[in-house]
């Protein structure tokens, strides 16, 4: 997925993808499922999980992560693999060019160990079959030469857990779909969880921070602990340099509006997005394809990295003929709405 965010609009801040900046993340990451914030559902259910699979000494079964970029799949991948006391090595989907490369990947895995293939949906197809015998019988069959004199062998491997995570479930074919025992899908946090998230970052990275500050960098990052912790090292740089490095509400309000993000989170281009439905298809229906040529961006951007938290915030339906923006749309944006107008469109 090609990434073309402009510095000056700020969006580099507030996109969902991963960026080198956030390598610093690492120090960031929760490592045990008590550390991690948020996602209860998820968490509740994997403790269990996890606590069964030890008892009956056995590798955990394999677990489908989803949802949004952003949310901590790979950081959670990680606090399961710790918390079974296994190891974890990590590949994805487009990394896997030929067959050799996860028949390589599975061979080198010991007992118990995790593999984990991020965005998964992004595997080549005609490779998943590899996976099926692996993940259901822990065994793969290596075919070698072609034609009549083509022979098969049988390896057995040891037992492992796939976590695969993906964006996006509905691209999975159903036969690997249907081989995770678990499925989980991970929401946009609260403001609050966020909250705690920035304030547990700050104590690692030694930054001063009222609770208000906090709060002030959780509600505008969109449901995502990657912006929360990338706009926090942000503020901390108007905090040293424009005040005495106490991260207040006065000073979170004021860098996140220097560097254009409103006061619910959303970006220039989030605001283009709304504002282009508006005035170029009188407040939608419009379908994806056209909405990304308008904005000149592309489609699975909009709707991989924007939509999700437009969606939840109720800026923009999603209807069988299109995209529709909400009266909260016009609302926040400052223009009237006119909902005969848009009515006569449909
Ligand atoms: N850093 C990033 N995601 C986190 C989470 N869910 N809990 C704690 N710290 C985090």
């Amino acid at each position: 997925m090609s990434i073309n965010f402009s510095e000056e609009t700020g969006e580099v801040l507030t996109t969902t993808a991963s960026l080198p900046e956030d390598h610093a993340e690492g120090s960031l990451r929760p490592r045990t499922l008590t550390e991690y914030i948020g996602q209860e559902k998820a968490k509740g259910n994997l403790e269990i999980f996890i606590n069964a699979a030890k008892l009956r000494n056995e590798p955990l079964d394999h677990v489908l992560l989803h949802g949004p970029p952003g949310l901590g799949k790979t950081t959670l991948a990680a606090v399961i693999a710790n918390e079974m006391g296994v190891n974890m090595r990590i590949t994805s989907g487009p990394a896997i060019e030929k067959p050799g490369d996860l028949v390589a990947m599975l061979t080198n895995l010991n007992e118990g160990d995790i593999l984990f293939v991020d965005e998964i949906h992004r595997l080549n197809r005609a490779y998943e079959e590899i996976l099926y015998p692996a993940m259901e019988d822990y065994a793969i069959d290596i075919i070698l030469g072609k034609g009549p004199s083509a022979n098969s062998i049988h390896l057995d491997l040891p037992r492992f857990t796939l976590i695969g995570a993906t964006t996006r479930s509905g691209q999975l074919t159903a036969p690997l779909r249907d081989r995770f025992g678990v499925a989980l899908r991970l929401e946009l946090y609260t403001p609050e969880e966020l909250q705690k998230i920035v304030l547990r970052s700050a104590g690692i990275l030694d930054v001063r921070i009222e609770p208000d500050g906090a709060y002030e960098i959780a509600s505008r990052s969109r449901g995502t602990p990657r912006i929360a912790n990338r706009m926090l090292r942000r503020v901390r740089d108007f905090a040293q340099v424009q005040s005495d490095g106490i991260i207040t509400r006065a000073v979170a309000d004021k860098a996140l509006s220097r560097l254009e993000v409103d006061k619910l989170g959303l970006d220039s281009l989030d605001r283009k997005m709304l504002r282009s439905i508006i005035e170029f298809y009188g407040g939608g229906p419009v379908g994806l394809e056209t909405l990304a040529a308008t904005i000149n961006e592309e489609a699975v951007t909009l709707e991989d990295m924007y939509e999700p938290y437009l969606l939840q915030q109720g800026f923009l339906t999603r209807t069988p003929r299109g995209r529709c923006v909400t009266r909260k749309a016009y609302e926040h944006l400052g223009v009237a709405y006119m909902g005969q107008q848009q009515m006569d469109s449909f």
